[in-house]
């Protein structure tokens, strides 16, 4: 199940790594009200899938995706707490067998053409490209993008402010990913005026 059409609406994805539970649905809030569309929530903590649910319940018109997915099995996991669509850092065969068979859209990781050539394969034109900067960022993408001008990616890892607006110009950028403007420190304060407000300027630069 390819993801291209869910990441429509707005072009950066908020990825969040939630620490307590309890912060889920406020933080989930604050992104919708700056203009967010959808949420990733990382599977890189204990209450991640608690967090999952607790948005997918409560905040019905932000998009919930689960974020870090690397294991087949989780792939049921996060469907049953109401995740609409998964990324993962890289993929496997197995992962990609679940994801399928539970048609659980997914957008998986890939970082080198040999890889994006067999998600292709596999029936996925959107691709994670992971981790973005420290693979060469706007000018490895571009580099890729040129003999793949029929797949479509959506970068994470290491991006901020400065360098959204370069990777959102590229033709073969669909949307981003990223985790700067909801910063761990405003997190653990429960700085939600603060993430609010990076979130706008954040999401100007998508809109721009
Ligand atoms: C991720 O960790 O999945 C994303 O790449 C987020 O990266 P960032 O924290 O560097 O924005």
């Amino acid at each position: 199940m390819d993801a291209s059409k869910l990441f429509s609406k707005s072009r950066i994805v908020p990825v969040v790594v939630i620490e307590d539970a309890a912060i889920a649905v406020d933080l989930a809030k604050t992104l919708r009200d700056a203009g967010a569309a959808s949420i990733e929530v990382t599977l890189r903590t204990a209450c991640a899938l608690e967090a999952i649910e607790l948005i997918a319940q409560q905040v019905p018109d932000l998009l919930v995706g689960a974020g870090s997915v690397r294991r087949p099995e989780q792939i049921a996991q996060i469907a049953a707490r109401g995740a609409s669509f998964a990324v993962s850092p890289g993929a496997t065969e197995l992962l990609i067998d679940a994801a399928i068979s539970q048609q659980m859209p997914l957008v998986p990781g890939a970082a080198t053409a040999s890889e994006m050539i067999r998600l292709s394969e596999r029936g996925y034109q959107l691709q994670k490209f992971f981790p973005a900067e420290m693979l060469g960022g706007v000018p490895m993408l571009k580099a890729l993008s040129g003999p793949l001008p029929e797949l479509k990616f959506f970068p994470t890892g290491g991006i901020n402010a400065a360098l959204a607006k370069d990777y959102l110009g590229l033709a073969c950028v669909s949307c981003i990913g990223g985790s700067w403007f909801v910063p761990a420190a405003m997190l653990r304060d429960r700085d939600f005026a603060g993430i609010r407000k990076l979130t706008v300027e954040a999401m100007g630069i998508g809109a721009a």
